[in-house]
């Protein structure tokens, strides 16, 4: 699984025979710098940019079969034990309205290089079927967390986040709330230079600005209804430029994008999951600590846990999701919810490289 972070992979070892499933190892590959800005650059067109995504999409592969060695490597287990590898690319441009979404892979590489079956583009099918093509996670947050008599949501703080929403004995919704930790990446790489603000230090060092809180939280994406998903396209640098105000200080920006993404978050349970008692939290934004005091704050009185609490680490979830899909595919079974993504029916997702 790589994210719209665009942080790295996260590889996880998913066994499935004691339902629903469990991990058995997981590797975190960090992206080489180049392929890093590669993946970044991809997002938006640019010049001779078939050639140079067709490239990244084989250096992005190579990223993703050095962890399956090493998980491998670690576990002693042979290749021939792994039923496939579920790859989900990375998605440099989603436009389910225009009826595309392109998710940037290589899969034929992937299963030379690792002799292992290989299920990709998860999203076109659904996207095709008239659906947001996402989330596609929350079937798989339903099989993990879902419950008879509690009513929890999972929240997914990706670059993105989702949510997925587990009433006792359904339906099951879910859809993209807005920015997870897009915004506070890039604006945290503009003034301090690093990826990422770790545990949210720096930000928490700045005051939330209401006026800038206000205005974005005015963008007509927040209120518009699910089915309803985003990505790079919409929110990005230039759409957070568009609103300050050369007088606010790097810090108290950043400290106001962390009570956004919160505030976000909050808005839409309050306004599509208001029953729900339990928030899951899982995801890398759980590492942002600022980000979980404002999430918690945000979301009383409902009691605010991450998915490790029950026995799922947060940087694997998604991992696992795919896996899961995956085996959804080869079994021929659907792996999207027609009531999450819009889609006119269920479909089996992905295509299929054999070992
Ligand atoms: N220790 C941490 N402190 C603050 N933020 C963190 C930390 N660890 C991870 N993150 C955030 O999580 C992001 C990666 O989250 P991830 O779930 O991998 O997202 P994606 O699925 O979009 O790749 C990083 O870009 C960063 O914003
Ligand atoms: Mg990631």
């Amino acid at each position: 699984m790589s994210g719209t972070s665009i942080d790295g992979v996260d590889a996880v070892l998913a066994d499935f025979s004691v339902p629903p499933c469990r991990s058995l190892a997981h590797e975190h590959g960090a992206f080489a710098p180049a392929l890093r800005t590669e993946l970044i650059a991809l997002q938006q067109s640019g010049a001779d940019e078939l050639h140079r995504a067709a490239l990244a999409a084989n250096a992005l592969m190579d990223a993703c079969a050095a962890p399956v060695s090493a998980l491998l490597a670690r576990t002693g287990l042979d290749r021939k034990q792994v039923s496939a590898i579920g790859v989900h690319g990375q998605t440099i441009r989603h436009r389910p309205e225009l009826g595309f979404t392109l998710q940037l892979a290589n899969p034929a590489r992937l299963a030379e290089a690792t002799g292992i079956t290989v299920v990709a583009d998860f999203r076109s099918r659904d996207v095709a079927a008239g659906g947001q093509g996402a989330p596609l996670v929350p079937a798989f947050h339903a099989a993990l967390f879902a419950t008879a008599d509690r009513h929890r949501v999972v929240v997914n703080i990706g670059g993105f986040a989702n949510v997925t929403d587990l009433p006792p004995g359904g339906p099951v919704r879910g859809f993209d709330t807005g920015p997870g930790n897009i915004l506070l990446d890039a604006w945290a790489q503009r003034h301090t230079g690093r990826l990422f603000d770790r545990e949210g230090a720096w930000g928490a060092q700045g005051q939330s600005i209401p006026s800038l809180l206000a205005a974005l939280r005015s963008e007509p994406y927040f209120a518009l209804p699910p089915p309803k998903s985003t990505g790079r396209d919409h929110f990005h640098l230039r759409w957070l430029e568009h609103h300050l105000d050369a007088a606010f200080a790097p810090a108290d920006v950043q400290r106001t994008l962390c009570r956004l993404t919160a505030q976000t978050i909050a808005d839409a349970i309050n306004a599509h999951c208001d029953k729900a008692t339990e928030a899951l939290i899982c995801g890398g934004g759980v590492g942002n600590a600022a980000l979980m005091r404002d999430l918690a704050e945000a979301l009383q009185p409902r009691s605010v846990a991450t998915t490790a609490t029950l026995g799922v680490p947060v940087d694997q979830v998604e991992a696992l999701a795919f896996a899961w899909l995956a085996r959804e595919a080869i079994a021929g079974r659907p792996g999207n919810l027609p009531a999450v993504t819009g889609a006119r029916g269920s479909r089996v997702l992905g295509a299929i490289y054999r070992a």
